[in-house]
């Protein structure tokens, strides 16, 4: 395992890497990302480290996912401090293609998600799913055969990518990760760079929302619309926060939760500043209460950018 990753920007050499170390027998680990790395992208590496040989990580923030009016130009980058983190993790490939290497032609072609595209996220951000499932879908043609590791705190893109590796038969094992949250229980986020302080303070308010809504799930309530109701009214208790929508779904189908047996996903939007956040946790009537929080970091690293 070398110390500095080989950076590749090509396709074509990518290709010719990864078939020769899975000729050689070697297990691909892949981390798909936009880069303005943290913790929690560092937690998926590490699970990637531990099961396969190969560590590869991507980073590309893909024009495709963002509507006309959102953040693609501000969206944060720094590539050099993502370099030494995978460097620290032990990655051996960084894939960082230019736009014109993913998309050379006009008129690009896109995977169509379908109506899992136009519900919570996909309401206020129309096409992103598809923008996700098209550069998605061109990743795992790139990588090939492997284990691709996703974070749970993007659940309604883990869903979508699970049915996308599913339905178009790529040959990826797809794996998700817990939520890593700063020490507040703010979850990790390139985006949260945009918060000032008294913004980040106010951030924490997605996750006590969260809370509540675990909390009356313990008491023995099983109606979404009460539990949706509690969460909304201590977002909208923060001056500084505009919520976008808190639901309670089932985790797979992200429908109404209808059975009070089976885990519950708890998620959450809402506007801090300019920073749209998002935030989940899912409940399962089965499981110890700890098990749903997430892991939590003490290292400061909320970056000013
Ligand atoms: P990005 O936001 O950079 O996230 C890359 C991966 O890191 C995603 O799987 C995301 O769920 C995971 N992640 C982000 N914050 C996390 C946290 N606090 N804890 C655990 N995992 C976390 O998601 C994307 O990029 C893009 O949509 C992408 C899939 C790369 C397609 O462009």
């Amino acid at each position: 395992m070398s110390s500095t990753p080989t950076i590749v920007s090509r396709i074509g050499e990518l290709r010719s890497l990864l078939d020769a170390a899975r000729n050689a027998g070697r297990r691909i680990g892949f981390v798909p990302t936009m880069g303005f790395l943290h913790e929690g992208h560092a937690s998926l590496m590490r699970r990637a480290r531990a099961e396969n040989d190969v560590v590869l990580v991507s980073i590309f923030v893909n024009p495709l996912q963002f509507g006309p009016s959102e953040d693609f130009g501000a969206y944060p980058r720094d590539l050099d401090r993502d370099l030494a983190l995978c460097a620290r993790e032990g990655v051996d490939l960084v894939f960082h293609p230019g736009v014109e290497e993913m998309y050379p032609e006009p008129n690009t072609l896109t995977v169509t998600v379908g109506e899992i595209g136009t519900i919570l996220e996909g309401k206020t951000r129309p096409g992103h799913f598809d923008g996700v499932a098209t550069v998605v879908s061109k990743l795992f043609n790139i990588a090939g055969a492997c284990h691709a590791y996703f974070g749970e705190k993007d659940a309604q893109q883990l869903v979508v990518i699970r049915r996308l590796a599913r339905q178009l038969d790529f040959p990826v094992e797809v794996v998700g990760c817990p939520t890593v949250r700063e020490p507040d229980g703010l979850a990790m986020s390139s985006r949260n760079t945009y918060l000032d302080l008294g913004q980040r303070r106010a951030a924490a308010v997605l996750k006590l929302a969260l809370d509540e809504g675990a909390r009356l799930l313990d008491h023995g309530e099983t109606n979404p619309s009460p539990i949706e109701k509690a969460m909304a009214e201590v977002v909208n208790a923060e001056p500084q926060a505009r919520l976008d929508y808190a639901a309670c779904l089932d985790p797979e189908t992200l429908g109404e939760a209808a059975d009070p047996d089976r885990p519950v996903l708890l998620a959450i939007a809402a506007w801090v500043g300019k920073a749209r956040l998002i935030d989940n946790v899912t409940v399962d009537p089965a499981a110890p209460k700890a098990a749903r929080t997430g892991t939590s970091t003490d290292e400061a690293s909320i970056r000013k950018g």
